[in-house]
C-alpha cells in the first residue's frame, strides 16, 4: 500500500512514519523539513495549497492521510483568513489532488474543537457541532468538504477527531504550544507552571503515538464513511496535570495561577467506544507514562 502523509514533518506524522514505514511505502509533503528520524528523506518540501505539487506527490497513492494544518486556536483568532486558507483551501486542494490521482481512501485528521462547548460529557460523535474558535470552524469546514467529495466522487473517507494529544515532539518554541508542552518546558527549565484560571477545567489527553495507531488502523481497514473520536476517554484537570508533573519531575515544581483564558472550554472528554467497536482501538499510553517521555 502506498501512503501519502500531508504535514509529513509534524508531530503526529513522525509517529505515523514510525508505525507504517516498515509495512507500507510512505512519503510525506510539508513546507518544512522533517527533524524526526523516521520521516527523514521521505518528505517532499511543498505546500498543500500548490495543486501541481500535490498531484505529483499523491500519484499512485492508495491512501492520503491529511494531517497538515494551521494547528493553533490562538493563531486562528489573530488571523482567521490565514487559518481558513490552510485548513479549508488546503484541504480542498488535497481532496482535488486525491481525485486527480485516483487515490482510494482519504483520512482527514479533524479535531474535537468541532464540538465547541460540550452540551454533555463524555462527548460522542453525535454531539452537536458548534465550534467556538475559528480553528474549530475551519476544521469542521474541512470535514464537510471531505464528506462532499466522498459522495460526489465516490471517494472512501474516514474522519478522525482527536482530543488533546501531546508528545515530546511538539515544538516547545512555538508560542502556540499546548499545555503539556508548556508545562514540560517550564519544569525542565525550573520555571513555575502557569495555570490559567482555577485549573479545574478538564481535558482528555492522549499520546500522539496512540493517535498514530488509530490512524494506521483506519488506513488499512475496510471501514469507510465514518467519523471517530480519538481520545483516552478519561478527563484530567489542569491542576491534576500540574500535580503529575510535580510527581514525575526530579526538581521541585511551583505553580502560579494567572487570569483565565477568554472563551476557554470548561470540560472536554471524549466518548471513545465507537473506535473500539469498529476498529478495535483503545489508547495504550497512560498519562503518567506519557509524561515520563519528556524527561528521558
Ligand atoms: N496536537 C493536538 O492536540 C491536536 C488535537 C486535535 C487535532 N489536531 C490535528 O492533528 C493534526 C496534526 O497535528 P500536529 O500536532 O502533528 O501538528 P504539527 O504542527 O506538528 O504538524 C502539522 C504539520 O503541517 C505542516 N503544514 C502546515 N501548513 C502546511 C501547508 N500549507 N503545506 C504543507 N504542510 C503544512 C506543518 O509544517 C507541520 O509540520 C493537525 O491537523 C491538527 O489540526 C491536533
Amino acid at each position: 500500500m502506498k501512503v501519502l502523509i500531508t504535514g509529513g514533518s509534524g508531530q503526529l506524522a513522525s509517529y505515523l512514519f514510525e508505525k507504517m514505514k516498515d509495512d507500507y511505502d510512505v512519503t510525506g509533503i510539508d513546507t518544512r523539513l522533517p527533524i524526526h528520524e523516521a520521516a527523514m528523506g521521505r518528505v517532499i518540501n511543498a505546500d498543500i495549497r500548490d495543486l501541481d505539487a500535490m498531484i505529483k506527490a499523491s500519484r499512485d497513492s492508495d491512501v492520503i492521510i491529511h494531517t497538515a494544518a494551521q494547528v493553533s486556536v490562538q493563531r486562528s483568532t489573530e488571523n482567521p483568513s490565514y487559518d481558513a486558507d490552510i485548513n479549508v483551501m488546503g484541504t480542498i486542494n488535497t481532496l482535488k489532488a486525491a481525485m486527480e490521482s485516483e487515490v482510494g481512501k482519504f483520512i482527514y485528521i479533524s479535531s474535537a474543537a468541532v464540538y465547541g462547548d460540550p452540551q454533555y460529557v463524555p462527548i460522542d460523535e453525535a454531539h452537536p457541532l458548534d465550534p467556538k474558535s475559528f480553528y474549530g470552524v475551519s476544521k469542521l469546514c474541512g470535514e464537510y468538504y471531505v464528506r462532499a467529495f466522498g459522495s460526489t466522487f465516490d471517494l472512501d473517507w474516514i474522519i478522525i477527531r482527536p482530543f488533546n494529544f501531546y508528545s515530546p515532539r511538539a515544538d516547545p518554541s512555538s508560542p502556540y504550544s499546548g499545555v503539556i508542552t508548556k508545562f514540560a518546558q517550564a519544569t525542565k527549565e525550573g520555571n513555575r507552571l502557569c495555570i490559567e484560571g482555577d485549573g479545574l477545567q478538564t481535558r482528555d489527553f492522549l499520546h500522539a503515538k496512540d493517535v498514530a495507531r488509530l490512524v494506521s488502523i483506519a488506513a488499512s481497514s475496510e471501514v469507510s464513511g465514518e467519523t471517530f473520536n480519538c481520545g483516552s476517554g478519561e478527563k484530567t484537570s489542569i491542576r491534576e496535570l500540574a500535580d503529575l508533573f510535580s510527581t514525575i519531575s526530579p526538581e521541585k515544581v511551583e505553580v502560579v495561577h494567572t487570569a483565565p483564558r477568554t472563551s476557554d472550554i470548561r470540560d472536554s472528554v471524549g466518548e471513545v467506544s465507537k473506535a473500539e467497536r469498529l476498529l478495535g482501538f483503545r489508547t495504550k499510553v497512560g498519562l503518567e507514562e506519557g509524561l515520563r517521555d519528556f524527561f528521558q
